[in-house]
């Protein structure tokens, strides 16, 4: 569903991403860790078609970003670390408008989106302009949309940061969800418990390198920390080294 070869980005003369090739399959639930700057915002942000690669090629349910972007665009949805929305959109609108753009059936829209906002705890809030609406809140219409859209591939990037423990619960279900109906989800995340439940697979990277890949189980094997390791001890033996995050000069 998502396939990333040789995938390399290069900021002025600081090599950000250096050679990534990975996949994630149909029903995984990727989940990206890093080190601060280790490149994993970078990496959603090409993969969203927001960023253009330096070199590599990056392909959505099997279309090439670069060939083909609007084919790939229509099957992902992003939701970046900080969510953006319209701010004079209120959040029916704002719902509406995502149904509108990606095509999404008027009758479903009326049945669903009320469900949706129910669901989230906006459906008080749902007249409202989006300018008032609380970090937390525009995460959450930002995940009821995809939820509207039912996209192949779902790039999240921190994104249950600003979420009340019971947003995040729902969140937990969802992803769940989304994966059963057979969507790639990508999420980069630093909080390793909830990764080591939710994620069905793990990538680490490192300075701009993938240097771990596999189930929970066999990114602690590579560890080799200690078998009884959870994932954030893993997590801290594979990246030990990272302080440094020396990247190799362009
Ligand atoms: N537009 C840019 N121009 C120059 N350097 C950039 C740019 N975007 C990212 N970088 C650099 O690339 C590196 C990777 O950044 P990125 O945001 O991808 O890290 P990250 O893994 O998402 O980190 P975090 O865990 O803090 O979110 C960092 O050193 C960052 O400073
Ligand atoms: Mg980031």
């Amino acid at each position: 569903m998502i396939e990333i070869h040789g995938l390399t980005k290069v900021f002025g003369s600081f090599k950000a991403i250096d050679r990534l090739d990975l996949r994630v399959e149909p029903g995984e639930i990727f989940g990206f860790l890093g080190p601060n700057g280790a490149g994993k915002t970078t990496t959603v942000k090409i993969l969203s078609g927001i960023m253009r690669p330096t070199s590599g090629r990056v392909s959505v349910a099997g279309f090439d970003l670069d060939s083909a972007p609007l084919e790939a665009k229509r099957r992902l949805a992003y939701i970046p670390d900080e969510p953006f929305v319209y701010p004079k959109l209120t959040g029916w609108e704002f719902l509406r408008f995502m149904g509108d753009l990606y095509g999404v059936d008027p009758d479903a829209q009326r049945r669903e989106i009320p469900k949706l906002l129910e669901q989230f705890d906006l459906a008080a809030q749902s007249g409202e302009l989006l300018e008032s609406y609380s970090h937390g809140m525009k995460q959450k219409l930002l995940i009821a949309s995809v939820l509207l859209r039912k996209p192949k591939v779902v790039l999240f990037d921190e994104p249950t940061v600003g979420l009340d423990p019971r947003s995040i619960r729902r969140f937990k279900t969802l992803l769940a969800e989304i994966a059963a109906a057979g969507a790639a989800v990508f999420m980069c995340t630093h909080i390793l418990d909830m990764a080591e439940k939710l994620c069905t697979s793990i990538g680490v990277l490192n300075a701009g390198q993938l240097i771990a890949r596999g189930t929970v189980h066999e990114v602690k094997l590579l560890s080799k920390a200690p078998s009884s390791a959870t994932l954030e001890e893993a997590f801290l033996a594979l990246t030990e080294d990272a302080a440094g995050g020396l990247r190799p000069a362009v």
